[in-house]
This record gives C-alpha cells, structure tokens and sequence, in this order.
C-alpha cells in the first residue's frame, strides 16, 4: 500500500510519455527511447527498469519490449485516457484528510460538471465533451460484458438512460440487429450522440432532459442505466428508479451495469477506489448488490437478480422486473 502510489506515477510516467506506442513496432534500446522521448538516459533506464518490475516493459538483451501488462493496456485505448484523467484525481488525493473534510473535489468535480450543477441540463457542450469521450473510450469492455451477461433477442426496444455519446447503444445494434434504439441523455450529450449514431438513426430515438426533474419517455421494454446510479445520492437514485419503472413497457425489465462493493475480491475497488474517486468527483458512492435491490424494490419492482460477469471488479450487473 505504501509503494502503490509510487507505481501509479511509474505507470503515468509511461503514459504520458507515450512510452509504451514507442515499443509497438519491436524492442529498442534505451539510449534510443532516450533521444526520442527527450529523457536523460540514465534516468530512462530507471524509468525502463521501474517499468520491467511492474511488467509493462520487458528486458531483451540490451533493449526494451512490450510487458505483459503493457501490450494488454495498449490494447485498451480507454485504459490510457482513464489513466491521464487520474491527474485531477490524484491532485485532490494530495491532502485525503482535507478532501475528507471539504466532502468534494477541487479538480475531479470540474471534469463532471453534472455531479455539482443545480441544473444538469444546462451543461453545456464544452463542459460535456472530456468526460463524454472518456466514457466512450472505455465503454466497449463494459458493452462486452453487459452484452455477455444478458441476451436482449426477446426485447423490442432499448432505452440506455445516461447512455451517453451513444457508445454502449452502438456495442448493442451491432450484437441485436432487430432492436429499436432510444438513447436519454443531458440534451448537450444528447447532440454528441446523434453524431455518433448517425449511421443507425432509422431505428434511434433520441431524448434529451435530465433525469432528475423531466420524467422519462415510455416505451421501452428494457431500459439501461449504465454506470449511472453510483454517481447520485440515494435521493436521485429513487427518482431515477422511479422514472424507469414509469416509462417501462409491460413485460418490459430494467438492466443496471455498474460497480458495486462488497463483492468478494472487489471491495477494495468498490470501496476504496470508487469511494474515494466519487468523493473527489462531488457526489454518489458504490452500494452493494443488496443496497442496490433494496431501492429496487422500492421503486416498484417486484423482483431482482444478479447476473454472472466476466469482470466483477469492473461492473456487476443486476436484472429487475416489476
Ligand atoms: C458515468 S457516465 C456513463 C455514460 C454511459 N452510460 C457509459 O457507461 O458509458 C453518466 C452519464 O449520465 C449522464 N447524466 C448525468 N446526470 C444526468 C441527468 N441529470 N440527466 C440525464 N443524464 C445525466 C451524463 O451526461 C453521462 O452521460
């Protein structure tokens, strides 16, 4: 626990020097990586032997290659954009005991302006578009899993609440090619969204609002909300879950993907990371499985299942029916 701090900044390191592209097409030699990412030899051989303990890179003979956890990161362009975006994180991470105190953020909070606005919906599209791509980047493992864990052959119509520049909807019509697509979003995302889904706007309803105050459009026999309620507190959570079970179609199901603690080997990401992260962010907090069907069933839904996931620490994935 003491070190880990340190190999996050030897991972950083890597990532914004952009040390791991440079190892893509083969092995080089230090002295190379050293010209070519302006570090002083010497200390990129630090870097590079830092590195190697932590597996991104691998000592060949007088060179460098790609690691095992390297190529699998350069593999996973959203990984890249989650790290870089940790700075705001980690600046506020700087004094725990102050961020503790203040209850929110100093740099984290301004990355999502949605957590502290009063009125979401008028964020605008300046303010959306980091979080937005980076939502995106790092959506497709999330859609794998989802997509893995819950058939949809039986449902007519998708609506992704929150669903963003329309990332998870896209993972969607290419698996379940008969479903009509509805994505609900703060309208300035929204915008985003029809750009990205542009090419299946002949079976995409868009909607824009916040799901805080506007009621939500029926129709829908499965509406999404992924990685959507850890951001609210338990009151937006209610009115959110209360929304869904409005709008839902008879017959229909509600599908909830996000991280949740207290799942065995994942309380340190649920708690430790998603608690702290959310703190610095300005609101919400991972609840358990049973936290989460506790609101479940009291926003109108009778019953409630956990599916089983690839990647738990990632996201769990929950199924309720009215
Ligand atoms: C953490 S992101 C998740 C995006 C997407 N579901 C995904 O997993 O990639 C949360 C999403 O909720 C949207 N959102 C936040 N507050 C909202 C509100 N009050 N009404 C509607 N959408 C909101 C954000 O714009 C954002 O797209």
């Amino acid at each position: 626990m003491v070190a880990g701090f340190v190999y996050s900044q030897v991972l950083t390191a890597c990532i914004e020097l952009d040390l791991l592209n440079a190892l893509k097409a083969g092995p080089r030699e230090v002295a190379d990586l050293a010209t070519a990412l302006n570090v002083p030899p010497s200390e990129m051989a630090r870097l590079l032997r830092a590195a190697s303990a932590l597996d991104l890179v691998e000592p060949i003979g007088e060179q460098y290659a790609l690691g095992a956890q390297g190529a699998a990161l350069l593999g996973n362009s959203g990984l890249a954009e989650m790290i870089r975006h940790h700075d705001r994180l980690y600046a506020d991470l700087q004094d725990p005991v102050a961020l503790l105190r203040r209850g929110r953020g100093e740099h984290l909070a301004g990355y999502w302006p949605y957590a502290t606005a009063q009125d979401p919906e008028n964020t605008g599209e300046l303010e959306v578009s980091a979080y937005s791509a980076l939502m995106a980047a790092t959506q497709p493992a999330v859609a794998a899993d989802i997509l893995a864990a819950y058939p949809m052959r039986g449902h007519r119509t998708i609506m992704d609440v929150g669903g963003g520049q329309g990332a998870f909807l896209s993972a969607v019509a290419s698996r379940w090619s008969h479903l009509n697509l509805h994505l609900f979003d703060l309208p300035a995302v929204v915008e985003r969204a029809r750009k990205v889904l542009a090419p299946l706007a002949s079976r995409t309803t868009f909607s824009g609002g916040s799901f805080l105050s506007d009621s939500l459009p029926p129709g829908a026999d499965l509406i999404t909300l992924v990685r959507i309620l850890h951001d609210h507190d338990d009151d937006g959570l209610r009115k959110i879950l209360l929304s869904a079970r409005a709008a839902l179609a008879p017959g229909g199901r509600l599908l909830i993907a996000e991280p949740m603690s207290d799942a065995r080997g994942t309380d340190r990401v649920g708690d430790t990371y998603f608690g702290l992260y959310l703190l610095a962010m300005g609101r919400g907090q991972a609840r358990t499985p049973s936290q989460v069907a506790g609101f479940v069933a009291q926003s109108g839904f009778s019953r409630s299942r956990m599916l089983r996931v690839r990647t738990p620490g990632l996201l769990r994935v929950m199924i309720a029916e009215p």
